[in-house]
């Protein structure tokens, strides 16, 4: 048997007539750039996640950038955030001209520690970004009370998390600001680029709004310095498709961890996910940590078992970040982890038979 990381195919079959149906409704109407479609995808996702305004823009990335944008992050202003992520969510701090500061992860959740989120804390610091990766909501009490003692901004990374839950509140309904990412392999994925930041406040969404079009209200009049990163309508009209399944992709998605877990729960040599308490985790990826990975990883592959490793370098080991001086032992738990976490192959429309045959595999290549 042959088991791939994702397959998007399989959930176009499913959908086939919904999304065909939509694409044409865009083609038809010849309006490619805003319109109707992406004013009801935001009214829906926010809806969906229960806050007031949502934004649709091009990529997760932008969502992040143009979020710190209005909030008005510049040189001379430090943001804090995680080293164990992808590294949108500190490269564009650095676009910014502002400084990322990291803290180490909890050794539990791979999200940021909230114990450690105030000794990173200076004068300088505005904003705090915290990661709920993997799909699982960070632990967000103790960071807001950080950032409410400091007067910082709050900005969800939920990229990895639609429909996650944290003490009955979804991801992205939490911060100040939260970012989406429709990126394909995501949970809620379009056919190409695709973002949304999320907010209850008219004056945040309205300057988002101006952002992504090139700072201007009005056509032509340019109020302020923004760029072009709009949701483009035949996207909207797909993930419009999409949205009303995600519920229960995220619950195939559980169900398919918990066949994993289960499967795995007493070898020595394999850590399963963590799941907090009072939270549902959506599975963006299913990552357990293993000892020689990089061997582990090779024999799944020969077994025909695709994997990937979510991430191998943390973020202030990267060439890219090196101007900011950290170094190997600053971070102590997210070396550890890069070394050690493997992720498995999880999308909904994944078979319980692939799921045994991956698990199986798994601990036939540990050497149970
Ligand atoms: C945690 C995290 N943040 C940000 C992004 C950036 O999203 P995008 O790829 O849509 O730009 C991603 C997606 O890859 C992500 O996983």
């Amino acid at each position: 048997m042959k088991v791939p990381l994702i397959d998007l195919v399989r959930q176009y079959e499913v959908l086939r007539d919904e999304i065909d149906e939509a694409i044409r409704r865009v083609v038809e109407s010849g309006r490619f750039i805003g319109g109707p479609e992406v004013e009801s995808l935001e009214e829906e996702v926010a809806e969906y996640l229960g806050v007031k305004y949502a934004v649709g823009v091009a990529s997760g990335t932008d969502a992040l950038w143009l979020s710190l944008m209005a909030l008005g992050v510049g040189p001379g202003d430090e943001v804090v955030t995680t080293p164990f992520t992808f590294v949108a969510t500190a490269e564009v701090v650095a676009l910014l001209g502002a400084r990322p500061v990291f803290v180490d992860i909890d050794p539990r959740t791979y999200c940021m520690d909230p114990g450690k989120v105030e000794e990173a804390v200076t004068p300088r610091t505005k904003v705090i970004v915290p990661v709920h990766l993997f799909g699982q909501p960070v632990d967000w009490d103790p960071i807001e009370e950080v950032a409410k003692r400091h007067d910082l901004f709050l900005v969800e990374d939920g990229a990895q998390a639609i429909g996650a839950e944290y003490k009955g509140r979804r991801t992205c309904s939490l911060g100040h600001l939260g970012c989406l990412s429709f990126f394909p392999t995501k949970n809620l994925g379009a056919y190409g680029d695709g973002g949304m930041v999320t907010t209850d406040d008219p004056e945040l969404a309205e300057k988002l709004r101006v952002l992504r079009t090139h700072g201007a209200k009005e056509k032509y009049v340019h109020r302020l310095v923004g760029t072009n990163s709009r949701l483009d309508a035949l996207q909207a009209a797909v993930l419009r498709a999409k949205l009303p399944h995600i519920d229960g992709w995220n619950e195939r998605r559980r169900e398919i961890a918990a066949k994993y877990d289960e499967i795995l729960k007493d070898l020595d040599s394999v850590t399963t996910p963590y799941v907090m308490p009072e939270c549902t985790h959506v599975y963006h990826q299913y990552t357990v940590l293993v000892k020689e990975r990089d061997e582990v990883r090779r024999r799944l592959a020969e077994a025909g078992v695709a994997t990937a490793v979510h991430y191998p370098i943390p973020l202030h080991l990267q060439e890219a970040f090196r101007y900011l001086g950290y170094k190997e032992g600053d971070f102590p738990v997210a070396e550890r982890v890069s070394r050690e976490v493997l992720s498995l192959p999880i999308f909904p429309e994944l078979s319980d038979d692939e799921v045994r045959y991956v698990a199986e595999r798994l601990v036939e290549a540990v050497g149970a």
